[in-house]
């Protein structure tokens, strides 16, 4: 069956309903309306275990979930699926990137590119990552992410309910989108959820190993640009994004760059 083609309109009425609506609804209504062709991209960051705990109490069977394993993910998360595999008796789908171009990449410019420069860190999330979610959101009609408006000024506009204009026109979810990280921490302290140990290691954003350190900022008042820092952190005024949620395609991870450049020259 073609795939249904959302208009701004319906979207925007989508999107303003769920805004005052808790997580719950509308995961509940993702799954009735998209299952089995909807599904959670599972990072192992705190935000996926809570989305995941939701969607298992309001669709419990019925809940979809993949990563992306970009090859230099830290152990700690193979640890976390392990538990919440035995937790949640969930197949979590787990995708790879295509070995030609990771030879190939690492052939003409090393395994770890990413430290000579922007455009080779861009290089390898692309890879590693946004061809791998391309070629699983190819099979689906709606996503779910643990976006949040907090993590990042990148992020500030994510709505709830979006048309992914760089995959296919899907929808793409953000049900937690408006909660804050202590939110979040709090859910899974609470409900004695599993997470990644990186956390109790001063983490506030986890990606690959070689590419995401700790900030040891504590809970409370974080900046956004304080949970990321840890990311790429050896680059200087590059939007904290891989590309998976700011497409270099359609050059919107540039226009973050190009204002983030007018705020530091106008602080200057
Ligand atoms: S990233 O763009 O910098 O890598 P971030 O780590 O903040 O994203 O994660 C935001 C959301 O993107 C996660 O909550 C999850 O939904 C999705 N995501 C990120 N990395 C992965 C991954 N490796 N596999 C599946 N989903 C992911
Ligand atoms: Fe490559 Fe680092 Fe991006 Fe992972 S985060 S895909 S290792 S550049």
């Amino acid at each position: 069956m073609p795939r249904r083609e959302w208009t701004d309109i319906e979207v925007e009425e989508l999107s303003l309903k769920f805004e005052v609506e808790p997580a719950e609804e509308l995961l509940r209504w993702a799954v009735e309306t998209f299952y089995p062709n909807v599904a959670l991209a599972f990072s192992g960051q705190m935000e996926d275990v809570v989305l995941l705990d939701i969607m298992h109490r309001v669709a419990p069977g019925r809940v979809r979930a993949f990563m992306i394993d970009t090859g230099r993910l830290p152990e700690e998360i193979y640890e976390l699926v392990e538990e919440v595999r035995r937790r949640y008796r969930v197949d979590l789908e787990v995708y790879y990137p295509d070995n030609a171009k990771v030879e190939e990449m690492v052939r003409l410019y090393g395994p770890n590119l990413f430290y000579g420069g922007p455009q080779y860190r861009l290089l390898c999330c692309r890879v590693r990552k946004v061809d791998v979610l391309k070629r699983v959101l190819s099979g689906l009609d709606a996503w779910i992410t643990g976006l949040r408006r907090d993590q990042f000024p990148t992020r500030a506009i994510t709505r709830k309910v979006q048309i992914d204009h760089d995959n296919f026109g899907i929808l793409k979810l953000a049900p937690i989108c408006d909660w804050t990280f202590e939110d979040v921490a709090n859910y899974v302290r609470e409900r004695g959820l599993p997470y990644c140990r990186l956390y109790d290691q001063g983490y506030t954003s986890i990606g690959c190993a070689p590419c995401t350190r700790p900030t040891f900022v504590a809970t409370g008042n974080i900046t956004a640009e304080e949970l990321r820092k840890g990311r790429w952190w050896w680059e200087r005024g590059t939007p904290k994004e891989c590309g998976i949620h700011c497409s270099l395609e359609a050059g919107t991870f540039e226009r973050h760059m190009e204002t983030m450049f007018k705020l530091r020259i106008s602080k200057d």
